[in-house]
């Protein structure tokens, strides 16, 4: 006699919303945090970037300009308790902007990989992409070192330089289902406190350079109301001139509704701004702008955020100025952070050549892998 074959211990399933994290639903959210947690402390060797629960929360709730679809594989205790989240996948939906795309996130705790269900959530996540009729497919792999020039598992981008190991899970994963590697983003690490002085020093280079048809403004409550559009349209232009390989990008919309949105998103996680920018002063017109968020509940932790300059206000160290004082001024705020964190495609030459020159050292990066979604290959078993 032949016996069915057990049914696997995992099931994949759409969790509950909950309004805040003691509600009794929001295991999910704590499950999904426990399991990049996991996964960034086993992969990365540390846990700098994986997401807290609050942070899934509010990205949940608050689903203005992305929609999200979040599945989650679960374990059950067998005494009815609370699902254990071995494994999540989302799914990112643009909707004021790039509504071809769909932006995937799948990650298994170590223990349970190779098991099926990572390929589980992958599929049921490019259906959901495909219902709702989108064409695209992104999908980032982290990881902690580029391998070697000229090692056998180096794999080269389409556009721009740095390496990433085609061995890396991740990889194996998104290039079994078809995606493939457009550039690769490298993250950098500035470690706190900067030297006496070294901040100052850069902002006074900056600034004398600069001279006098600019003046900056520090923020570190917020954009103030009169300056909302001239910010949003700073952040529309960096998705614009943001070197982005063959990525399927469109240029994202930003008004002063969508900065108040992630201005409020980042105060119910629980973080903080501070913004710099530059005005040019005979027009009054905002010219160049960078960001640094800190988080309460990691005050060693800071990340550099969007910086951009307008690209005829170019040539006067104005993205050097602005993310000096910004420094200098984070310093004087923030004295516990111990390290800041960012984020550069390898083809953005000028950008990188001031982090450089700030002192950021390499930090790993990640792979970013785009297919077109009808091309896109099924993963499970
Ligand atoms: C990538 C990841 C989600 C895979 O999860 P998983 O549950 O192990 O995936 P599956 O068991 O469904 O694997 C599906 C297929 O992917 C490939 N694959 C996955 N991991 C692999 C590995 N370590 N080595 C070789 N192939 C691998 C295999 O072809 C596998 O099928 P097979 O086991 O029948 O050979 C997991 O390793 C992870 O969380 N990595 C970190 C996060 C990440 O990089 N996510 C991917 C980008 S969204």
């Amino acid at each position: 006699m032949t016996t069915a074959p057990a049914p696997p211990a995992w099931r994949v399933v759409e969790p509950p919303r909950a309004d805040s994290l003691d509600a009794p639903d929001a295991w999910t959210y704590h499950g999904v945090a426990a399991v990049e947690r996991a996964v960034a402390l086993a992969d990365l060797g540390h846990d700098d970037f994986a997401p807290p629960a609050v942070d899934v929360l509010v990205s949940d709730r608050h689903q203005e300009h992305a929609r999200r679809h979040r599945l989650v594989a679960v374990e059950d205790p067998g005494d009815g308790g609370t699902p254990r989240v071995v494994g999540h996948g989302v799914l990112m939906l643009p909707v004021r902007d790039n509504r071809h795309l769909a932006v995937a996130r799948v990650a298994v705790l170590p223990s349970h990989r190779r098991r099926g269900i990572g390929g589980a959530l992958a599929d049921r996540l490019r259906r959901v992409a495909l219902t709702e009729g989108r064409t695209t497919l992104f999908a980032e792999v982290e990881f902690a070192t580029e391998p070697a020039a000229g090692a056998p598992d180096a794999m080269v981008p389409r556009e721009g330089d740095g390496l990433v190991s085609a061995d890396l899970p991740g990889m194996r994963f998104a290039r079994r289902a078809g995606l493939g590697l457009e550039i690769v983003a490298c993250r950098s690490v500035l470690d706190l406190p900067l030297p006496d002085g070294v901040a100052e020093r850069f902002a006074a280079e900056a600034a004398a350079r600069a001279g006098d048809a600019y003046r900056v403004h520090t923020w570190s409550d917020g954009v103030p109301e009169e300056w909302l559009v001239q910010y949003a349209a700073l952040e529309q232009r960096l998705t614009e001139d943001e070197p982005n390989g063959g990525l399927d990008l469109e240029v994202e919309r930003w008004d002063a509704e969508r900065v108040r949105t992630e201005q409020v998103k980042l105060a119910e996680a629980g973080k903080t701004l501070l913004v710099t920018v530059a005005e040019h002063v005979a027009t009054g017109t905002l010219v160049a702008t960078t960001e640094l968020i800190d988080s309460h509940d990691r005050p060693e932790l800071t990340e550099q955020e969007s910086t951009v300059v307008l690209p005829e206000h170019r040539g006067h160290r104005l993205g050097m100025l602005v993310k000096a004082v910004n420094l200098r001024e984070h310093a004087r705020l923030r004295p516990e952070a111990r390290r800041v964190s960012t984020w550069n495609n390898e083809t953005n030459g000028p950008m990188l050549a001031i982090n450089v020159a700030l002192g950021f050292r390499p930090a790993g990066g990640s792979a970013e892998l785009q297919a077109p979604l009808d091309q896109v290959r099924p993963l499970a078993r």
